[in-house]
């Protein structure tokens, strides 16, 4: 139903140079996995075998990471090694990779906006690599919102609770309750101050969006940090539509953070890797 999902990765990874200074942010491994290979292994399991990617200037290891590299199959072929290999084979043979560059960095509106091209007009995911999503043994998250999209038909934003000194970190909705988890949203807000937020749910970097949000993102000045906000674009579609907001099943960690790629880390190699 739902075929595509965008992924922007243009950004600098700041928080994590020197490491970053000339690696994409979204190639850090979590044990032995790129970031961003959760993040495209989770769409796949939603259904969405095309990935398009909003890269930028330095980000070239994250196409060839998704590409065939021959000498090194040619190499490894018939050896013990191959095993090695088969977490991203698999990827590569259900997936299909786009790619097109932001020039400048204006924001996650701009991001999902010049990924309009490869996208079109229907709805599609989209994927924020830093908040690596996990839900043991069940549906990953986008696959939990598919499900969700089935019945709402709009769009919807995955959310979880955060401490109230956290909330200036995120977009934060507040909402009616629907059902358990489950709210329409009333008012969004990006990067709101204690004082301002809505509540304490916090936008997780996880979204399905209908196409009409690109018309919606033309029109939208820059907002919080002077960049164009995804968040307040969602806001003019909650007014004259409708956008749903879901506490997803799973765990979810903030890689975009040295202490939450650490946890990651941790939980990764003690939970998933070799199991
Ligand atoms: C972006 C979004 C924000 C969301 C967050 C989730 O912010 O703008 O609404 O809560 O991702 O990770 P960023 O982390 O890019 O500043």
């Amino acid at each position: 139903m739902i075929k595509k999902c965008l992924f922007p990765v243009a950004g600098y990874g700041t928080r994590f140079l020197p490491a970053t200074k000339s690696m994409p942010k979204e190639m850090l491994p979590v044990v032995n996995k790129p970031l961003v290979q959760y993040g495209v292994e989770e769409a796949i399991e939603a259904g969405m075998a095309t990935c398009a990617m909003v890269t930028g200037r330095g980000k070239r290891a994250i196409a060839d990471h998704f590409d065939i590299n021959y000498e090194l199959e040619h190499q490894i072929q018939g050896t013990g090694k191959e095993v090695y290999l088969e977490s991203i084979r698999n990827v590569l043979d259900k997936g299909t990779f786009t790619m097109v560059r932001q020039r400048e960095m204006r924001g996650l509106g701009h991001a999902i906006l010049t990924g309009e091209s490869l996208i079109g007009n229907e709805p599609f995911g989209v994927v924020l690599s830093d908040d690596l999503c996990i839900n043991p043994g069940g549906d990953g998250v986008l696959a939990q919102m598919v499900a969700l999209y089935r019945q709402f038909r709009c769009s919807i934003v995955a959310i979880q609770e955060v401490p109230a000194d956290e909330v200036h970190k995120y977009g934060v909705i507040a909402g009616e309750p629907m059902k358990e988890g489950l709210y329409r949203v009333e008012s969004m807000v990006e990067k709101p101050n204690k004082e301002e937020a809505p509540s304490n749910l916090a936008i997780i970097g996880r979204y399905i969006l209908t196409p009409d949000i690109f018309d919606i993102l033309r029109e939208t000045d820059a907002g919080a940090n002077g960049e164009i906000q995804l968040t307040d674009a969602l806001m003019k579609q909650a007014q004259s539509g409708c956008v749903m907001a879901y506490k997803f099943k799973g765990r979810r960690f903030d890689c975009g953070s040295v202490p939450g790629f650490v946890e990651a880390t941790n939980y990764v190699f003690e939970n998933i890797y070799g199991a």
